[in-house]
C-alpha cells in the first residue's frame, strides 16, 4: 500500500530531476527582452532595439552592435554611463533609471543574442590593416589583433569584438580616450594608444576593423568549414568569450 503510494511520487522526483531545468539564466534574459523592447523602468522612449536595432545590431552609424557581447562587459559599459567614466548624456539619462538588477538582466538578454557576421568589405585599406594586424612597434604601438582578435571577434570577456561594429561608432570611440571623454578602460590601456593616433590613422584602423566577420573563430570556421580545417589555433580562444564575464 504504502510501496504504491511512493514509487510514483520517487518516480515523479525522478523526472524532474532529469528534465532540462527550466532555465533560470534564460528567465533572466527574458526579462531583459522586455527592458530592451519597452524600456523597463526607464520608459518606452529608452526602449534598447530603437536604437540598437531589433537584433542588438546597432545603427550602422553612431549607435554600437550589442549582441553578442559579453555581460559582464556590457554590464559595467552601463555602470560607467551612470558614474560618469563614459560621458554620453543619452546612455547616461537611460541608464541612470535603470537599477543593477535591470542593468545585469537586459546585459544578459543582449549577450546571449546570436550575432550574424558577415564578409569583410574592407579589402583595399592597407594603412588600417597594417595598423590593426602588425601595430608600429617604432612608437611602442602593439597590434589591436592582440587584444581584439584577427577577426575583430574579440578576446576573453574584457576585451570586447570590434568586427561588424560602426566605424563611425569604432572612431568616436578612439576619440573619446585620447579627449578623456571616455576613461573607463581598466588598465588605461585605450587611452594610451588612442593618443598615439593621428585622426588619419583613427579613421583607417576603425575602418578597417569594422569590416571584420567580429565572430569566433570557432564560428567562422563552422559557417565554412573547409577553409578552417586543422588550423589548431582556431580553437585556442573560443572558450573564455561568454559565460565567464566579471
Ligand atoms: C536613443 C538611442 C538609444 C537608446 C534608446 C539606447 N541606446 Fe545604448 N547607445 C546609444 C548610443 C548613441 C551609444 C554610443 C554612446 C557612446 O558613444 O558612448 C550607445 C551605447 C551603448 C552601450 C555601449 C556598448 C559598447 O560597445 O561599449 C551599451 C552597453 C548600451 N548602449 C546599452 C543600451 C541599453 C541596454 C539600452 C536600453 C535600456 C540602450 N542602450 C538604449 C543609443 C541608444
Ligand atoms: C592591450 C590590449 C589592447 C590593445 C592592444 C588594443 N585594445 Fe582596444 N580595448 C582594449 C580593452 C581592454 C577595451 C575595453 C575597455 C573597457 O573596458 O571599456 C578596448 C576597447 C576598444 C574599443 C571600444 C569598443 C566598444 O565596444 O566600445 C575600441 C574602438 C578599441 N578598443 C579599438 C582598438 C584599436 C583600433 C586598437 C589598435 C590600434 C586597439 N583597440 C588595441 C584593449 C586593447
Amino acid at each position: 500500500m504504502l510501496r504504491t503510494l511512493v514509487f510514483p511520487l520517487l518516480a515523479a522526483m525522478a523526472v524532474m530531476a532529469c528534465a532540462p531545468q527550466a532555465p533560470e539564466e534564460d528567465l533572466f534574459s527574458a526579462s531583459g527582452e522586455v527592458i530592451a523592447f519597452g524600456g523597463g523602468d526607464a520608459g518606452p522612449a529608452a526602449a534598447c532595439m530603437r536604437c540598437h536595432g531589433l537584433s542588438g545590431e546597432g545603427d550602422g552609424g553612431a549607435t554600437p552592435r550589442l549582441a553578442g557581447l559579453d555581460p559582464g562587459y556590457l554590464h559595467r559599459q552601463l555602470d560607467d554611463y551612470a558614474n560618469g567614466r563614459r560621458d554620453h548624456a543619452l546612455m547616461r539619462a537611460i541608464v541612470r533609471r535603470l537599477d543593477g538588477e535591470a542593468r545585469a538582466r537586459v546585459s544578459a538578454y543582449y549577450a546571449g543574442l546570436d550575432f550574424k557576421g558577415t564578409e569583410m568589405e574592407d579589402s583595399e585599406n592597407p594603412e588600417g590593416a597594417a595598423l590593426y594586424l602588425r601595430g608600429d612597434p617604432s612608437r611602442g604601438l602593439r597590434p589591436c589583433a592582440q587584444c581584439h582578435g584577427v577577426a575583430g571577434e574579440g578576446v576573453g570577456p574584457g576585451n570586447p569584438p570590434l568586427g561588424r561594429q560602426p566605424a563611425a561608432y569604432l572612431a568616436g570611440q578612439l576619440d573619446a580616450w585620447r579627449t578623456g571623454r571616455r576613461h573607463n578602460d581598466p588598465l588605461g590601456e585605450m587611452r594610451e594608444i588612442s593618443r598615439r593616433l593621428s585622426a588619419a590613422e583613427i579613421r583607417a584602423v576603425s575602418r578597417y576593423a569594422a569590416g571584420l566577420p567580429g565572430l569566433r573563430p570557432r564560428a567562422v570556421r563552422a559557417a565554412s568549414p573547409a577553409a578552417h580545417r586543422g588550423d589548431p589555433r582556431n580553437d585556442a580562444s573560443a572558450p573564455h568569450r561568454r559565460g565567464s564575464g566579471s
